[in-house]
């Protein structure tokens, strides 16, 4: 089956590949890696996948998230500073022009990155789908399954979306490799 991932705006593309291109000068682990842009690609499908289910969630936020919440791990293994590192990229990004969004996404996108790893359900929608969106991918780790109680946005929850999402972390997809240019 053809894989079409959902479309992003040509000028938030621009946004966000500015924002990837920032981040991977820093980068200190494989660019294609457990954590790294191939995960984030799937990230971001799947966050788009979700904001177009409920409007309050915001693409602007998801999208920034998928991009940037595992930006700042220094390892594969255990760093728990490593989402609290990446709410303050966010803010330095903002503050060099880019990362154009209001304060209300800002203080989302900090919030939904400080807290990834072990925030709690429920939270606010946009916050949930940008969680929801990475640990939709776990499966990309042989063994281990996507765990519906930890995810709380109602289409996120689904078995046909939870299975498409397994589906794409197993095989590794790389949805747009334009922003991410493996
Ligand atoms: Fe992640």
């Amino acid at each position: 089956m053809e894989h079409i991932p959902p479309e992003i705006d040509p000028d938030w593309a621009l946004v966000l590949q500015r924002c990837v291109d920032w981040v991977r000068l820093r980068y200190r682990l494989r660019w294609v890696s457990l954590h790294g842009a191939s995960h984030w690609a799937r990230v971001l499908e799947n966050g788009l996948r979700l904001a177009a289910s409920n409007p309050e969630i915001r693409r602007d936020v998801v999208s920034s998230f998928a991009v940037l919440h595992d930006s700042c791990r220094r390892n594969d293994l255990i760093d728990p500073k490593h989402g609290a590192r990446a709410a303050v990229l966010v803010q330095d990004l903002s503050q060099q022009g880019l990362l154009p969004m209001d304060t209300d996404g800002l203080v989302l996108l900090e919030k939904a990155c400080r807290t990834h790893t072990g925030g709690r359900i429920p939270e606010v929608p946009t916050v949930m789908a940008c969680w929801d969106s990475d640990r939709l991918d776990l499966p990309r780790i042989a063994g281990v399954e996507v765990r519906v109680e930890w995810l709380g946005t109602p289409l996120a929850r689904e078995s046909a979306f939870v299975e498409a999402a397994t589906r794409r972390a197993r095989a590794k997809v790389f949805p747009y490799q334009h922003i991410f240019n493996p």
